[in-house]
């Protein structure tokens, strides 16, 4: 009898203990967020209701004007809308995003800690994939316009465009108000303070020079 109580006490303790694969639900209709809040919680805390208004549900984000890829060495530009942008958003486990890519362009291999993304081409064409956890499986597919595709939460992925002569345009939906983005590169060789050479040149398997120059780059973001 106790040994049964045990292992319902067990098992009760692992199905309760799982980590939420995704923002917390709302537990009421909206939590506009106060960002200058000096309170520090889980997210961001509530502005006094009687104070919201449709403005903090609206942005004026000209998601519909192309954005300027010349500047970026990847050949692309991340115009997000999440909870800084839009405090509405608070709560509500959702942000958006409009990418610009140059002919040639790309949105680097990176990762959402915190989002599943679900992305929409309005213009061009786009290869784009990601590579699951081990054992790593690559799953890849060309985009056209009107097409989607889906990258599952906290996987590395990708969007490049391969045409030489025409832009993209994507707009992508993320399962979180701060879904976070780690781009790979990026954080590997860009870190400050950077990661010790010795550390990176066992685990990418080169010399320990081909790191230091990798380090000496500037890893800009593509993000806004
Ligand atoms: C993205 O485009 C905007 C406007 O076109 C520009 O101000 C901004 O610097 C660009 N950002 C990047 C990361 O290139």
């Amino acid at each position: 009898m106790a040994a049964s109580y045990f292992l319902l006490a067990a098992f009760l303790a692992m199905v309760t203990s799982q980590a939420i694969a995704s923002d917390p639900g709302p537990l009421q209709d909206f939590c506009v967020a106060d960002i200058h809040s000096p309170v520090k919680v889980n997210g961001f805390v509530c502005k006094d209701p009687m104070a919201v208004n449709a403005d903090d549900f609206f942005k004026a984000a000209n998601l519909d004007k192309p954005m300027d890829t010349k500047k970026s060495k990847v050949g692309s530009n991340v115009t997000l809308i999440n909870v800084m942008q839009l405090p509405g958003l608070n709560t509500l486990g959702i942000s958006l995003a409009r990418i610009d890519y140059a002919p040639l362009g790309q949105n680097p291999p990176h990762t959402h800690p915190r989002a599943t993304e679900i992305l929409t081409v309005l213009e061009g064409t786009l290869y784009v994939g990601f590579v699951t956890s081990n054992p790593n499986k690559l799953f890849a597919k060309v985009l056209n316009k009107g097409d989607v595709f889906v990258f599952p939460q906290g996987l590395i992925h990708f969007q490049f465009n391969p045409v030489y002569d025409k832009p993209a345009v994507a707009i992508a939906a993320l399962s979180s108000q701060n879904p976070g983005a780690i781009t790979i590169a990026n954080a590997v060789f860009g870190s400050k303070p950077p990661i010790s050479d010795d550390v990176l040149a066992k685990a990418f398997q080169v010399q320990k020079g081909t790191i230091d120059w990798l380090q000496a780059q500037f890893w800009e973001n593509n993000h806004n």
